[in-house]
């Protein structure tokens, strides 16, 4: 049977390519910084190997035997090396096939930072010589669920410095189960770059009224001069690179840079992207 090893399976995507990968005929490697915390996914059958960026003795090991990997990297400052890291250990263990989680926007020619480094990434797997393909979501709908809940909760706002700029966020369980049909079945997608999206495009101001609307409180989205939204952020604890990320998407955004609408989601999975309003009321105990 083919072997695919999932990487980031605790976290928000790689939650869902684990979830859509259940109903597929696969054995599951989950790839864990701490294997001792993977028993959930060893109740359900997978495997559990150590799998950390950050000891590259243990990529190796986990590549092993492996046919195919669903790899994703942290948000962190500059994911190259670790890209590079893991393109070295995925060649030494011959695997067949990587489908790497990238970002809306990436491009190895950006000016922004992030999409900079996204790019890089993705130029990285492609120089690999293992077949790929790519997948580039838009911002996520459950960054309601995580950055934003606090505020939404605490204050019934969130704060951004996007204007009227529209933004077709993508729900995780779509991209995951995008992912999961790529890696279980890739030749058609060898050498793809799929920029996912929602179906909508929306301002922060709309989201907002849909927020009201599920929670039955006044929700608002208020917009902030781009420094003081950075001030706010670094002031929560963000490091300055991570502010210029936000700040520089929602400046993007601003500038409808990200206001498209891809078909890829329905192409793909043949029935519609989950919209904003779905996904809300899926999670409406959340908030
Ligand atoms: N948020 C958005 O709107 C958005 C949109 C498009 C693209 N992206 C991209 O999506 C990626 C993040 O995906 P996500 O939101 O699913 O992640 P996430 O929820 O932030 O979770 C991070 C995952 O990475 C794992 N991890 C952290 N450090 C690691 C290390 N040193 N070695 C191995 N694994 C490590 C974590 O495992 P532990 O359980 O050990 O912590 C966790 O599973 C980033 O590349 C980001 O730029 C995000």
């Amino acid at each position: 049977m083919t072997t695919v090893l999932v990487t980031g399976a605790t976290g928000t995507i790689g939650t869902q390519v684990v979830k859509s990968l259940k109903g597929k005929d696969v054995t599951l490697r989950i790839g864990l910084r701490d294997p001792s915390k993977g028993d959930a996914f060893r109740a359900d059958g997978a495997e559990v190997v150590a799998y950390d960026y950050d000891r590259p003795e243990t990529l190796e090991a986990a590549f092993a035997g492996v046919d195919r990997v669903f790899l994703m990297t942290p948000f962190v400052e500059s994911a190259l090396p670790l890209v590079q890291r893991a393109v070295a250990a995925a060649k030494a263990a011959h695997v067949k096939f990587i489908l790497r989680l990238s970002a809306f926007g990436a491009d190895p020619h950006a000016t922004r930072a992030l999409m900079l480094d996204h790019g890089q990434c993705d130029s990285a797997i492609k120089d690999s010589g293992i077949p790929w393909a790519i997948v580039q979501p838009q911002v996520f709908q459950d960054n309601t669920l995580t950055s934003r809940l606090p505020t939404i909760k605490s204050q019934n706002a969130f704060y951004g410095a996007s204007k009227g700029g529209r933004l077709a966020v993508v729900s995780s369980a779509d991209v995951g189960a995008v992912a999961a049909e790529i890696l279980s079945n890739p030749d058609p997608h060898r050498g793809q770059v799929y920029m996912l999206t929602g179906p909508e495009a929306l301002t922060n101001t709309e989201a907002a009224e849909k927020l009201s609307q599920v929670t039955g409180r006044t929700i608002s989205y208020i917009d902030l001069a781009p420094e003081a939204y950075h001030g706010a952020l670094t002031g929560a604890g963000l490091p300055p690179w991570a502010a210029d990320a936000i700040v520089g998407l929602d400046l993007a955004t601003a500038r409808s840079e990200a206001s498209a609408v891809t078909p890829t989601v329905q192409e793909i999975l043949g029935r519609p992207a989950e919209t904003f309003d779905a996904f809300l009321t899926r999670h409406r105990e959340q908030f």
